[in-house]
């Protein structure tokens, strides 16, 4: 078995997409241009991937800094795509086996695609496999020139005479090289071209002079290859993973009433039966239980829903968990390191920050719970507030299991209210409220007889 290494393209300016970030960190499909590349590449388990940064290349570096045993080569300045290969020379130095060669901006590759490849350039025991696609209408694609049906070179579009500019066979910018003959062959290839670059396609008119065997292998689907130069063409590959995202979910049971609005991230999943209504965003690492239902307007973040919960409309729930059967909104915010139990209840305009909702407890109405511990059944009156922040220090809350919280409560914390106990209409609650007691602080009312008709007459 060969060793296969990879080589990630991704110092070019990418003038086109008019961007003050690194092209290659532009996100389609929930992820950065690069790591749908990187994943594809993953599943060649190479012994080594270089990524060619150099146009803002500590922003991809510090962008790709979790990821473990990723090498890195700068390509400053950047004189073509032939002189970026050359710069990951060092890391292969003493190496063997065949070079992959990627784009840090063709995100659709699939990983058969790939494996194919790579399978079909050790079998023929090429110098050079090159992956090809026939695509229609105008393009800027490097050409596939063939003499006798086998690929003699490839000619840049803006280098392309006319006639060669109707060759439909693209460059894909894809291939697989035996390592052995690689650099050497790179040096000699010159710049005296209509963009003055080294241009790594040249190797397949070098190669072919010294007699060594290159091939090409078609694509069947040309999508597959699409780059991204422009926001026109992140939108379009955007727009074809999420299609393909969206169909793998359906297949294995999930709803999705409106696929073209529903943008389900790679990494996310989702449980049989449940729905997923218009203009749904489920992203990073979030779990969704079965038989769920995420209506519309929901956005959900590294989170993680039990089986049976209903997210309604327009709520936003981050690095938080919610319980099996849990009713959550419409309009919720539930912020980070939450915990909302099973069975409970959190509606209209509430918002939960650090906040743990007990096994079927309720908060139905325009509350603000942070920092708060909340036991089981507990029902949180409207307009409830945790007074958390004294402008310093945040402090928790805690409200035992069967605690009544009356409407308009303030609980200024430090503050506990022990089980079962109650707390009045318009209370603020500065001390703790023992088991069982009821906890009051508002006045007793005074209702002052005729005062409208006497304001009147002032
Ligand atoms: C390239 C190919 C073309 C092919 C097309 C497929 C060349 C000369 N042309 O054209 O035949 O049809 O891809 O998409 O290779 N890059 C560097 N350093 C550089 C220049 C580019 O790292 O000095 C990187 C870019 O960041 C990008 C990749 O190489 O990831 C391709 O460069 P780009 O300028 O997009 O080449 P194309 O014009 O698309
Ligand atoms: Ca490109």
């Amino acid at each position: 078995m060969s060793t296969t290494h990879v080589v990630i393209l991704a110092a070019g300016k990418g003038t086109r997409m008019k961007s003050a970030d690194p092209k290659v960190l532009h996100h389609a499909g929930g992820l950065p241009l690069i790591e749908h590349v990187l994943r594809t590449a993953d599943s060649l388990r190479p012994a080594t991937t270089v990524v060619v940064v150099g146009h803002l290349g500590d922003r991809v570096k510090t962008a790709l800094g979790k990821r473990l045993g990723l090498r890195f080569a700068l390509q400053q300045p950047q004189l073509g795509t032939g002189h970026a290969l050359l710069q990951a020379e060092p890391h292969l130095a003493g190496a063997s086996g065949t070079v992959v060669l990627l784009s840090g901006d063709v995100p659709l590759l699939r990983a058969a695609t790939l494996r194919a490849l790579v399978d079909t350039h050790r079998a023929r025991d090429a110098a050079a496999t090159v992956l090809t696609a026939r695509v229609t209408g105008p393009h800027e694609y490097g050409r596939i020139v063939r003499e006798g049906g086998r690929i003699a070179a490839i000619v840049e579009h803006k280098d392309a005479t006319p006639e060669q500019r109707r060759i439909d066979e693209i460059n894909s910018g894809i291939y697989a090289f035996a390592l052995e003959p690689l650099f050497a062959a790179l040096k000699s290839i010159g710049a005296a071209n209509a963009q003055g670059e080294y241009y790594l396609p040249d190797l397949v008119g070098i190669y072919r002079t010294q007699g060594r065997t290159v091939e090409a292998v078609l694509l069947d689907d040309s999508r597959e290859i699409l780059g991204v130069n422009s926001r026109r063409e992140l939108a379009d590959v955007t727009a074809i993973l999420n299609t393909t995202r969206n169909d793998e979910l359906m297949a294995a049971g999930v709803s999705i009433v409106d696929p073209a609005s529903a943008w389900i991230g790679p990494d996310v999943v989702i449980g049989t039966d449940t729905v997923i209504h218009p203009n749904v965003y489920l992203e990073g690492r979030t779990t969704i239980g079965a038989g769920c239902e995420i209506h519309a307007g929901v956005r959900i973040v590294d989170s993680t829903i039990d089986d049976g919960a209903v997210i309604n409309n327009y709520c936003v729930i981050s690095e938080s968990h919610v319980g099996r059967g849990a009713r959550i909104g419409p309009f919720a915010h539930i912020r980070p390191q939450s915990d909302v139990g099973e069975g409970a209840h959190v509606g209209n305009f509430t918002e939960l920050k650090k906040t743990t909702l007990g096994k079927g407890s309720k908060a139905n109405h325009l509350s603000y719970l942070g920092d708060t511990t909340i036991g089981e059944k507990v029902n949180i009156g409207a307009g409830t507030i945790t007074c958390n922040y004294d402008g310093v220090r945040k402090q928790q809350t805690v409200i035992e299991d069967g605690a009544f919280i009356g409407s308009d409560t303030q609980l200024i914390a430090p503050v506990t209210v022990h089980k079962g106990a109650y707390v009045g209409t318009g209370t603020t609650i500065r001390e703790d409220v023992p088991a069982g007691a009821l906890a009051v602080s508002a006045g007793k009312q005074r209702n002052i007889e005729g005062w409208v008709e006497k304001k009147k007459q002032r």
